[in-house]
C-alpha cells in the first residue's frame, strides 16, 4: 500500500505563534468559569463523580449531553485524523501493559512533579505551582504558612496490581498516556496496514495521572481521555512534518469554529522540554483563568521507538525500499485531551445575549455557540404546545429525524422557555409544528439558533434541508 509523500504538502495556514516566556494573563472574558460550571451541572453535561458522597478530586461524571458533547469531539478528531487521510490508521491499545514499558519510556524515573508538604497544616502541593507572596515568601495556599518542605520528586503514575498476589512482581501501572501503546504496536500495525514511512497512528482512550492539585473543573483530572497521534517519519524530514502538523491541528480548532484570538502556539524553552522531546510546541487557549496548554505538538525524535528496541530486544527499526536504507523513524506527535478540549469549546462557545421577548421586551439569553458538529442534540422537535391535533404530526417529524441525529422532543412549557433551554444546550436548530402545519401547508418552522432567523420548510423537505446545513457545517451527517 502507498504512503504519503516523503515530504509533507504545501500548507497556507496562518499559526499566531508565541515566545516561551509570553504572557499567561487571560485578561476580560465573556465566559467566566462559575458560569460555564454552573451551566454544566445545571444541564446534565457535566458533575462531580460520586457527588452523593461528597465527590472525588480530579474525577467528573458526563450526564446525557456531556456524553454526546465527548462523542462528537472524538468523532471530529477521528474524521480529521484518521477518516479523511490515508496515511494514519486507528488502534486501540489497552490500559495496562507490560509493566517495563514505563522503564523503557522514562515514565519510572522521570514522570514526576515537585511535592511540598505544608509543616502547619499538612497540605500537600505542587512546588511549580506556588506563587510567592508581596514579600517574595512562598507560602502554603491553604493557610499562608511559609513552613514547607523541600521538594521531593513525586511519580504521577497510579499503581495496581495484576492478579491476587500484592507484590512488586504483580505490580502494573495505569497508563499515563496512550502514546506508548502506538510505539510498542509500531512494527505490528506497520506490518498489518502495509504502510510505508511517513505514516502515523492514532487513538482515543483513557489515561490516568495522579496529579497533586486537580483544578479548574475538568481542565486537570486525574482520569482523563486522550486523543494522540505518533507520525512516523525519515529523520531529516521531521522538522517540517512537525510545521506541517501544527497548521494542521490550527485548522481543526478554527474548523471547529474556536476563535482564533482565543487559541496560540507557545514554543517551549529548552530546559521546559519533556525528557522525550526535540522541539514541542503548546496550542495555549485563553481559559477564564489564564492562557494555558490545550494541546502539545512535540518532535519526539526517535526516543521512544529507540527505547523500547533497547528494553525489549526487538528491533523496530524501518526499512525504506525506496531508498534502500534502514532507520529508526522520528516522531511528530500531537495530543490533546478530550476533557480539556471540551472545557475549551464550551468556554469559546458561551454567550450571554439580549433577546427580544415575545411581549416585545428584551430578555436575557445564555446560547452555547457550539459548532454543530459538536452540539450534542442537533434538533429538538418542539410541537407549539401539548396538543392532541399536534402531538401526531410532532411525532412523525421527529421519527422522520431521529435515525439521522441525536433530537429531543419537547412539548413541556411556554415556546419561548423550550427555545431557551436548546439555545443553552447549544441545539443548531428547532422545528416548530403548529396549527397550519396540520391544518393547510403541512409545513414546519425551523429557527436557526443563532440568528434566531426562521424559516418555513415543508415536511417532506425537512431532511435534506437539515442535512444540507449540518453537512456545510462538517457534522457528519448519514449518506
Ligand atoms: N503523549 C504526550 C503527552 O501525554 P502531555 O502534554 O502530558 O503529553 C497531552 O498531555 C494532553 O493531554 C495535554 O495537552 C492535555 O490536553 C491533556 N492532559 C494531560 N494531563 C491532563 C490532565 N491531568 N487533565 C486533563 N487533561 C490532561
Amino acid at each position: 500500500m502507498g504512503g504519503a509523500p516523503d515530504l509533507p504538502p504545501d500548507f497556507d495556514v496562518d499559526v499566531h505563534r508565541v515566545a516561551p516566556d509570553a504572557d499567561t494573563t487571560a485578561g476580560p472574558h465573556e465566559a467566566s468559569m462559575e458560569a460555564v460550571v454552573e451551566l454544566c451541572k445545571r444541564r446534565g453535561i457535566i458533575f462531580q463523580s460520586s457527588e452523593i458522597y461528597g465527590g472525588l478530586r480530579g474525577a467528573w461524571d458526563y450526564g446525557p449531553l456531556g456524553a454526546a458533547l465527548r462523542d462528537n469531539v472524538r468523532a471530529a478528531w477521528k474524521r480529521s485524523m484518521i477518516q479523511l487521510r490515508d496515511d494514519v490508521v486507528g488502534l486501540e491499545s489497552s490500559i495496562l501493559m507490560h509493566p517495563r514499558v514505563w522503564e523503557a519510556s522514562g515514565h519510572v524515573e522521570g514522570f514526576t512533579d515537585p511535592l511540598v508538604e505544608c509543616r502547619s497544616c499538612n497540605t500537600r502541593h505542587r512546588a511549580d505551582h506556588l506563587e510567592p507572596d508581596a514579600q517574595g515568601r512562598v507560602t502554603c495556599p491553604n493557610c499562608g504558612s511559609a513552613e514547607l518542605t523541600e521538594p521531593k520528586a513525586f511519580n504521577l503514575m497510579f499503581r495496581t496490581y495484576v492478579g491476587p498476589t500484592e507484590d512488586t512482581a504483580a505490580q502494573v501501572w495505569l497508563r499515563p498516556e496512550t502514546a506508548q501503546g502506538m510505539f510498542v504496536d509500531f512494527a505490528l500495525v506497520q506490518l498489518a496496514s502495509r504502510r510505508k514511512v511517513p505514516f502515523g497512528i492514532a487513538q482515543v482512550g483513557k489515561s490516568f495521572r495522579n496529579e497533586i492539585t486537580p483544578r479548574n473543573f475538568i481542565f486537570r483530572v486525574r482520569e482523563l481521555e486522550q486523543m494522540e497521534m505518533e507520525y512516523f517519519v525519515r529523520p531529516g524530514t521531521d522538522e517540517q512534518w512537525h510545521e506541517y502538523w501544527i497548521a494542521q491541528r490550527w485548522q481543526w480548532y478554527l474548523d471547529l469554529g474556536v476563535r482564533a484570538e482565543n487559541l496560540r502556539v507557545r514554543d517551549h524553552a529548552k530546559e521546559e522540554l519533556s525528557h522525550y522531546s526535540k522541539a514541542t510546541v503548546d496550542f495555549e487557549y485563553r481559559f477564564p483563568f489564564a492562557w494555558n496548554e490545550l494541546e502539545g505538538v512535540a518532535n519526539r525524535g526517535d526516543f521512544d521507538l529507540r527505547q523500547h528496541s533497547e528494553h525489549s530486544g526487538r528491533d523496530l527499526s524501518y526499512y525504506d525500499q525506496e531508498r534502500d536504507e534502514r532507520y529508526l523513524p522520528y516522531v511528530i506527535e500531537p495530543a490533546l485531551g478530550v476533557d480539556r478540549c471540551a472545557l475549551a469549546f464550551l468556554i469559546d462557545a458561551y454567550r450571554e445575549e439580549q433577546a427580544p421577548t415575545a411581549k416585545g421586551g428584551v430578555d436575557r439569553r445564555v446560547v452555547l455557540k457550539l459548532h454543530p458538529a459538536l452540539a450534542p442534540v442537533k434538533v429538538a422537535i418542539l410541537p407549539l404546545s401539548r396538543n392532541e391535533a399536534l402531538t401526531p404530526t410532532a411525532r412523525r417529524v421527529s421519527d422522520l429525524l431521529k435515525p439521522r441525529y441525536l433530537t429531543q422532543y419537547d412539548d413541556a412549557g411556554a415556546i419561548g422557555r423550550r427555545y431557551r433551554r436548546q439555545d443553552e444546550i447549544g441545539t443548531p436548530y428547532c422545528v416548530t409544528v403548529d396549527f397550519q402545519t396540520v391544518e393547510d401547508d403541512a409545513a414546519v418552522t425551523v429557527r436557526d439558533r443563532d440568528s434566531m432567523a426562521q424559516d418555513r420548510v415543508a415536511i417532506d423537505r425537512l431532511p435534506g434541508y437539515l442535512d444540507e446545513r449540518l453537512a456545510l457545517s462538517g457534522a457528519s451527517v448519514p449518506g
